[in-house]
């Protein structure tokens, strides 16, 4: 295969080497129109918007997954393999399972634990553990720190499920540690192992999934401000 692909029209040079993704293409468009210099559309097949443009001097291009882990599988494994991206950063929510967390806070997930079956495709003889790239994890706290941001650091899961039918589920995965949940982070760190490349998931907390409590809108907005500019922080120190 080679580009464009069934699901990227971007031409070979047009994507940079460190990708943000936040799931929704809307999202997307905020962060290049309002944090990006000179951003260009690069692609928009679906609708998933992906542009091009300049952080602190670093080319950056801030693309969108989509919701789960089948649909950014596909995303991270062309920009790995057809685009020669290094990095991918995903920029997400997620519901907080863990009593330490507060909304806003902001997860550097260390590991993402699933309930998904994408890991069979690679037929190991056991269990593999997903995990961010060092670098991008310790250059993420680094940015985070300088913006004067606390994080928190540590293990969350990627469901498959976000209506669940069975609410004790939670439970197990929150015994083990389990910070937060969203959907997306476990498929993009395998993709990024199987590949040879850098993967991290910063997620910001949007509600708690047991105590009832949710962002409001305004609060949602300069929360994801924030995280925004740890991801592109993070893309302009990993370039210098
Ligand atoms: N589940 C899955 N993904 C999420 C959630 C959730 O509760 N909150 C934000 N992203």
């Amino acid at each position: 295969m080679a580009v464009p692909t069934p699901h990227n029209s971007a031409k070979i040079g047009e994507i940079a080497k460190t990708v943000l993704m936040p799931g929704d293409p809307m999202r997307a468009k905020y962060v290049a129109e309002n944090f990006l210099e000179n951003p260009v559309l690069v692609n928009n097949v679906r609708g998933i918007q992906g542009y091009t443009g300049k952080w602190k001097n670093t080319e950056v291009t801030v693309m969108a997954s989509g919701m789960g882990i089948p649909s950014i599988g596909i995303y991270s494994w062309e920009l790995y393999n057809e685009y020669g991206v290094e990095n991918i950063i995903r920029i997400g929510t997620a519901g907080a399972m863990s009593d330490k967390l507060q909304l806003r806070d902001l997860v550097l997930a260390q590991g993402a634990s699933t309930d998904s079956n994408f890991m069979n495709q690679y037929k190991l003889p056991g269990t593999f553990a997903p995990i961010a790239s060092y670098k991008l994890l310790r250059a993420a706290e680094e940015a985070a720190d300088k913006l004067g941001l606390n994080t928190v650091v540590g293990n969350i899961l990627s469901s498959d499920v976000f209506y669940g039918d069975d609410a004790t589920d939670n439970d197990a995965w929150r015994k083990m540690g389990i910070l937060a949940v969203e959907m997306e982070a476990a498929g993009l760190y395998a993709t990024a192992a199987r590949c040879g490349k850098n993967a991290l998931a910063i997620c910001t907390i949007s509600d708690h999934l047991y105590r009832s409590e949710q962002l409001t809108a305004d609060e949602r907005q300069t929360s994801l401000k924030q995280m925004i500019t740890v991801a592109l922080d993070t893309a302009a120190i990993i370039a210098e």
